[in-house]
């Protein structure tokens, strides 16, 4: 399993690399984000959503789960944290094979329903503002996406 580790010293290090993510992004792209409350989740996102066009600020989703962005491609920005229950079916299917892409915070609680490819990033804290991005690309669009982001 090949992963790759990006070493962010601030919000603006985070918010650079996941801009330049979501300028590569295609449609029908997923991608998963795992951290402690405070990684980061939300901020790559935001990065995220500047890579993809989009003008409105990028908020915590967190009481409504999925909220839909428009830009160069729409971003469904999801956050699964408070779902009740891990089987609870919003309707994620749709968005995961639609023509936007699909960022979802805490996604192994919904484990059993992502797909099986995707881009899955895990921020984990260091000192200070020092944050660790591990990317691990599920199937072969996502090799080919690292090896353009990482080269
Ligand atoms: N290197 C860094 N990368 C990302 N965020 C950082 C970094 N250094 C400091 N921060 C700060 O950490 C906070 C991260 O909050 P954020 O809401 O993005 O986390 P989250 O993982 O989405 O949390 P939650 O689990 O509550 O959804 C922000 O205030 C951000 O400015
Ligand atoms: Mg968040």
């Amino acid at each position: 399993m090949n992963q790759y580790v990006f070493k962010s010293n601030d919000t603006d290090e985070t918010m650079q690399f996941s801009e330049n993510l979501g300028k590569k992004l295609q449609p029908g792209d997923v991608i998963t984000l795992e951290g402690d409350l405070g990684a980061g989740k939300t901020t790559f996102t935001k990065g995220l959503a500047l890579g993809l066009g989009i003008k409105k600020n990028v908020s915590s989703p967190t009481f409504t789960i999925i909220k839909e962005y428009n830009g160069r491609l729409p971003l469904y920005h999801m956050d699964v944290y408070r779902l009740e229950d891990s089987y609870e079916d919003l309707g994620f299917d749709e968005y995961f094979e639609g023509q936007g892409v699909s960022v979802v915070e805490w996604a192994h609680l919904i484990q059993e329903q992502l797909p099986e490819d995707l881009l899955q990033v895990k921020i984990t804290l260091g000192e200070e503002n020092s944050r660790m991005i591990t990317v691990i690309p599920k199937g072969n669009r996502y090799e080919i996406l690292c090896k353009e982001l990482f080269t």
